[in-house]
């Protein structure tokens, strides 16, 4: 099932994200949340911030997993997603190093460091909630167009347009790593819960595909169509081209 939540702009949509990822951090104090890196979350994590400076949230016992990591970058490389994650979320706020997981981008061994980020969070007993954005293409994590949906964590080769979209981070667009490490379909599939935020005209179309037309390898964030507990929270731009039938809360 899916529910939708329609916000002014990206600031009403990171509020009501963080809100919903607060309930749980709240109500299961040991939550295994799954992570997403990219400009959509940012201010999601901002407003966490701003509840645990305000002594609304304790992230001692939360345990975390990230959807994806590029191969071939260090945790201590700004373009890592390891340092997004340091920066953006956990250095602010009281969560445990420890129990915040990214996959290894330096693990040359794509065959053991999947293996091993499986084995991971099936230890932690699966994801509770996890956080996703979508990329223009209708990717999930780095589960990139296909014509088959991957089960497990692996090691991908990113697309084109995948690349452009994330040169904007790096200085020169050959600086974009071409392999990552992601959850697969299948790993992303098992949480319980999932959370998906889209901001702004340009996800309008590529939301609309995944929400609305087959479920496809093609696009990969249609298989959300199939899973039991979605929430979305868009922005008025990305949600714009939705048929009104599909979104609950204005
Ligand atoms: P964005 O990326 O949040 O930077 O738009 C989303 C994604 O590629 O998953």
């Amino acid at each position: 099932m899916i529910t939708i939540y329609k916000e002014k702009d990206y600031e009403g949509m990171s509020r009501r994200a963080a809100n919903i990822i607060a309930a749980h951090v709240i109500l299961e104090p040991a939550s295994v949340l799954g992570l997403a890196t990219g400009g959509t979350p940012v201010g999601t994590y901002q407003r966490l911030i701003s509840m645990y400076n305000d002594g609304d949230l304790d992230f001692s016992e939360i345990r975390t997993v990230n959807l994806d990591e590029y191969c071939g970058l260090d945790g201590t490389n700004d373009q890592s997603y390891r340092y997004f994650m340091d920066t953006n979320l956990f250095k602010h706020v009281n969560i445990d190093i420890d129990n915040t997981n990214v996959p290894d981008g330096r693990n040359t061994d794509a065959k053991a460091e999947c293996l091993r980020y499986d084995t991971l969070i099936e230890d932690l007993g699966g994801i509770d909630l996890q956080l996703l954005g979508l990329g223009g293409n209708g990717h999930i994590g780095f589960n990139e167009p296909d014509s088959a949906f991957a089960k497990h964590t692996h090691c991908v080769t990113l697309k084109k347009d995948t690349i452009e979209a994330n040169s904007r981070f790096f200085d020169r667009p050959e600086d974009v790593p071409t392999k990552a490490y992601t959850m697969g379909i299948g790993t992303i599939f098992m949480a319980g819960r999932i959370l998906l935020i889209v901001s702004g005209e340009g996800k309008a179309d590529i939301l609309k595909e995944a929400l609305e037309g087959p479920i496809t390898p093609a696009v990969p964030a249609s298989i959300l169509q199939l899973h039991p507990d979605v929430t979305i929270v868009g922005d008025e731009a990305a949600l714009k081209k939705l048929s009104d039938k599909l979104i609950y809360s204005l």
